[in-house]
């Protein structure tokens, strides 16, 4: 291995014949929505009103203006080299193999235990619904090892379920998902909408008094966790991941160069507007001490403060859907990846084979759907999520920093989409990724360090 091998923009894209262009604007950011939607908004809110009082809504803005930041970097990639593999091909473009390497190992950690994550957290919504019928799984098969200090849980059989049937969809092709995914986005909107206008009516503004009772960033006697708007921001951060897995459908998609940076800043622009209104709402309605009680689903709580119970019904159903639709573009995107970096050797040729009759990399999908599906049923939702989002924030760091690199080395390059504000505005995403990596605990420092260790030892 030569790992200071670059690739050009054009041998990336000779490369990347075998997969089917069907992807508009439209279907491109319903895959960003698809993404970006599910268990940071139905599930973190609860601990992020925790760590930040009312002002959890002032994090979401934070954590907005970081992925603006690096989401304008990730389209100028996505269009100057519209492939597969979305960072790790943007890495292996502007530095070479071996960052590139670096990057797909940590790409690893944010699709596959995101999906994870979010399979935990689909597993709380699915307990909820069947409550709500009168039935229950045994207590040890609702979630993992020690997400719940007060129940003894082993297994999260509902997640690990769903994480294989959406597996096999994905096996099966993309047209299949794309018309699956276009429907489940449009349910989750609209579920959403109708919560905000449900619960609208309910809030107190006295419940948003004190707005920020943390402040910016502090310790809590005898916590290890950092309280106030920045940790809550690096929580919630998670609710954003998911645009830059638009980047991965490059080869899948007409006419990229306009497409793909539109579908990346457009699904962002409509979940930020959704989730400061849908988190302004939350802590208007119950106070934010409170969420403690609604740690598992703490949408279908603040519902139940509401009294509206028929509205909680099918609340649930919408955020089950969403986070269907998060897994869908998660395990698909980490397909894509897979397949991108077994095409360059860097990884084993088995996750490049595409399949015959269904012209996807079935064999991938297979083995990373499986990895997920045992990371979800046996890893605790809170340790995951702090890997993920570290993993993803050292993506948009190298990804940003890719982008300067490459206006000053190959500055006419012809792009199909230039990142306004260039160099402050990577370097702006780069300042805010790092501010954001401080919210988070240091026992996740330490677990990604060790990861990253594990990656450089298998070069
Ligand atoms: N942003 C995705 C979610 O919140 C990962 O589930």
């Amino acid at each position: 291995m030569d790992l200071f091998r670059k690739k050009s923009v054009d041998q990336l894209v000779a490369e990347s014949t075998p997969l089917k262009r069907t992807m508009r604007t439209f279907d491109l950011t319903m895959l960003g929505i698809g993404a970006i939607i599910g268990t940071g908004i139905f599930v973190l809110t609860g601990k992020g009103a925790l760590t930040a009082g009312p002002a959890l809504s002032v994090s979401f803005l934070l954590a907005a203006v970081c992925c603006g930041f690096a989401g304008l970097c990730y389209a100028e990639f996505a269009a100057m080299a519209p492939v597969s593999g979305s960072a790790y091909s943007y890495a292996y473009l502007a530095f070479g193999e071996l960052i590139a390497f670096v990057i797909g190992w940590d790409l690893i950690l944010e699709y596959a235990l995101q999906a994870a994550t979010v399979s935990a957290g689909w597993s709380g919504y699915f307990n909820k619904l069947l409550e709500g019928f009168g039935l229950h799984l045994p207590v040890e098969l609702t979630a993992a090892y020690g997400t719940n200090p007060d129940v003894t849980t082993y297994f999260n059989l509902p997640g690990f379920v769903i994480v294989l049937i959406i597996t096999w969809v994905l096996s099966i092709g993309i047209n299949q998902t794309k018309r699956t995914n276009d429907v489940m986005v449009l349910i989750k909107l609209a579920i959403i909408v109708l919560f905000i206008v449900c619960a609208v009516w309910y809030v107190k503004p006295s419940n948003w008094q004190p707005f920020s009772p943390y402040g910016i960033y502090t310790f809590q006697p005898g916590s290890t966790q950092p309280y106030g708007i920045v940790p809550a921001a690096s929580i919630v951060f998670f609710s954003f991941i998911g645009f830059d897995a638009v980047s991965s459908s490059a080869e899948e998609t007409i006419n990229p160069n306009k497409t793909l940076p539109r579908g990346i800043l457009l699904s962002l622009a409509v979940s930020t507007v959704l989730y400061v209104i849908m988190t302004l709402i939350m802590t208007g309605v119950v106070p934010y001490k409170e969420f403690a009680k609604y740690i598992d689903a703490p949408v279908a709580g603040v519902i139940l403060e509401t009294g509206m119970n028929w509205l909680a019904v099918i609340v649930n159903l919408g955020a089950l859907i969403g986070m269907t639709t998060v897994m869908l573009v998660q395990l698909y995107g980490q397909s894509r990846i897979c397949y991108a970096m077994s095409r360059d050797g860097l990884f084993p040729k088995f996750f490049g084979h595409v399949h015959e009759k269904y012209r996807t990399p079935f064999k991938g999908t297979w083995f990373f759907g499986l990895l997920t599906a045992f990371a979800g049923g046996f890893i605790n939702i809170n340790v995951l999520f702090e890997l993920v989002n570290i993993g993803t924030l050292s993506a948009f760091i190298i990804v940003s920093a890719g982008i300067l690199w490459m206006r000053k080395t190959q500055p006419n390059a012809p792009r199909g989409f230039r990142a306004p504000g260039v160099p402050v505005t990577p370097i702006l995403a780069i300042v805010f990724c790092f501010v954001l990596i401080a919210g988070l605990n240091w026992e996740t420092w330490v677990r990604f360090a060790v990861w990253f260790g594990l990656g450089l030892l298998s070069l």
